[in-house]
């Protein structure tokens, strides 16, 4: 995981909330937990003049893969989308994958609260969600055979993640970081590294969390 900070301005913030609230028609549920919404996104069209915003944070990590017009160059896409989250975000990788190319997350904060954080961990699932699903059936069956390699379950808010009475599986895999909101900064990583939000929820202090996300995919493999 890379950190970033001031990638937005507050005028940037301020532009981007304008911009949620202008186009409050095109807003959708990106996902469900359970029957409760998890988060609502609104994408952020490449012919909107806020998409400058996007190009310019883009422009840090992956000048050589834009044109001069700041168009991805052939083999490379990116997509961009604020997001409000009503609920912490479970395990997951995202799939934002065009077919096997490497693909990369930022998380940009909209706000500053210690306890909204982004955290990844070193594994990589090359296969998506799917193969996230097997691993966490293996350790589900194995992990009295396997070792604990950090506590990170006694640092940090993870108790929506997969856990048997005090073992967590987090814990049994190498940690490598966490992103604390800050607003404005950000973190950029592998979309395929597991990840999640912290469980920020539980402490009832914010309704929702907002931030800009964008997916950047890439020829090359870059390992941060
Ligand atoms: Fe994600």
């Amino acid at each position: 995981m890379r950190i970033h900070d001031n990638l937005l301005s507050d005028n940037d913030i301020d532009l981007l909330r304008q911009y949620w609230e202008k186009n409050l028609n095109k807003v959708y549920v990106n996902g469900y937990r359970e029957k409760d919404v998890q988060d609502y996104r609104l994408d952020i069209s490449e012919k909107d003049p806020e998409f400058e915003i996007v190009k310019s944070i883009i422009k840090k990590d992956f000048t050589k893969y834009l044109t001069d017009t700041g168009k991805p160059i052939e083999g490379a896409y990116y997509w961009a989308a604020l997001q409000r989250a009503y609920l912490p975000h479970i395990l997951h990788i995202d799939d934002c994958f065009v077919d096997d190319r490497p693909a990369y997350t930022y998380i940009i904060a909209f706000d500053s609260y210690n306890k909204h954080r982004t955290l990844a961990w070193k594994k990589i699932c090359q296969g998506g969600n799917k193969e996230l699903f097997e691993v966490v059936n293996y350790w589900f069956s194995n992990y009295s055979n396997l070792s604990v390699v950090n506590e990170i379950s006694t640092k940090e808010d993870i108790d929506h993640t997969p856990f048997v009475e005090d073992n967590y599986m987090l814990d049994y895999y190498e940690f490598d970081d966490h992103f604390v909101y800050n607003k404005g900064s950000g973190c950029l990583f592998n979309a395929r590294q597991m990840h999640c939000t912290s469980n920020w929820k539980k402490y009832n202090e914010f309704e929702y969390r907002e931030l800009l996300q964008i997916h950047m995919t890439i020829p090359d493999l870059i390992v941060f």
